[in-house]
């Protein structure tokens, strides 16, 4: 694995190695170890054209963790305002010397063709292209449902090495524009957890049918089939915008049918997890009390984050020496 361009390009071996390097990585924060040495000398970019506040700073403080230096690059207020383009910007960071690109994009695709190029040549990182791919959000919400659920199963804590067999997961919403839902069902099903994506008619992209996971139109018949985790998808407003949409069905409408409230939430199986990648839009897709309840791990998620990031750099950036033990 050079790069980590897209969830489908993943071997199951491979996703297992890297859930159970960041189940290492968890555990020296959990003992207070401050850094790791690993990527000591090592310089990361991260390349953010798109706004973030999860995965920019998690990457930051994953790589920060793993002892690397950090150049943070934002679109805004770069020469990117200028005209200059994606492979001049890159081959300027080239010139200075750097050993990992973490980017994120707004064009589908942009990851993928830094990588095919030789503009760099170093372990590229998708953080987020258009609305094609968000490969580490989907290893971040594979880590929480493999913590909360293989241990529920059997009574245990997840144990290194289980997938999501026997699982059902519900994601909601608006698919269409969503990387997150993408990415997820593709490692999902790799993990062999069955997925059923929930979602208006006019929130589906076409061709969903060949995902891989069933499609339904119908929330509360979802919940009825008692699924461990619901994952509840931001309303991406601003892509409706700039594809000048507008938010059809209207947003009270779409609360009302779509949305994740109380009642549906004390419907669902007692041990079932509620998910949101965030942002989140509070009362659209889903209300306070869903987002706060102690079954959400909406922040969980955003610590797991960490961990997912720092396994992705380290499998990534240490080369040969990362069939030592990390500490
Ligand atoms: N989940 C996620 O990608 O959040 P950010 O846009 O804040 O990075």
């Amino acid at each position: 694995m050079k790069h980590l361009l897209n969830a489908k390009d993943l071997t199951k071996a491979e996703v297992l190695r890297l859930l159970d390097t960041a189940e290492a990585m968890a555990a020296t924060q959990d003992r207070q170890v401050k850094k790791l040495p690993v990527l000591r000398g090592k310089t990361v970019v991260n390349l953010f054209f798109e706004d973030s506040t999860r995965t920019r700073i998690s990457f930051e403080a994953a790589a920060k963790r793993l002892s690397a230096d950090v150049i943070n690059f934002s679109a805004k207020g770069s020469s990117v305002s200028k005209g200059e383009s994606l492979k001049d910007t890159a081959q300027t960071l080239d010139a200075m010397g750097i050993d990992g690109v973490v980017i994120r994009h707004s064009a589908s695709g942009a990851p993928h063709r830094l990588a095919a190029t030789d503009w760099i040549d170093v372990p590229v990182l998708n953080a987020g292209d258009g609305t094609h791919q968000h490969p580490t959000q989907a290893l971040l919400d594979a880590f929480t449902m493999r913590r909360h659920l293989m241990g529920e199963r059997d009574g245990s804590p997840a144990a290194d090495g289980t997938d999501l067999s026997g699982n059902h997961i519900v994601i909601v919403g608006d698919v269409l524009h969503s990387r997150v839902a993408r990415s997820n069902v593709e490692l999902l099903k790799t993990l062999g957890a069955k997925v059923t994506l929930v979602a208006p008619p006019t929130l589906l992209p076409v061709g969903v049918e060949a995902w891989g996971a069933e499609v339904s139109y119908d929330l509360d018949a979802a919940i009825d089939a008692q699924p461990d985790a619901v994952m509840m998808l931001r309303v991406q407003r601003e892509r409706m915008s700039a594809a000048g949409g507008g938010f059809f069905p209207s947003p009270l409408e779409y609360h009302r049918v779509y949305g994740l409230d109380k009642v549906r939430m004390d419907r669902l199986p007692e041990h079932a997890i509620i998910m949101h990648p965030g942002p989140m839009n509070r009362g659209l897709e889903i209300s306070s009390d869903a987002a706060d309840s102690p079954r959400a791990t909406i922040l969980e998620q955003v610590a797991n984050g960490v961990s997912i990031r720092m396994a992705t750099l380290y499998l990534l950036l240490a080369g040969d020496n990362t069939e030592e033990p990390i500490a």
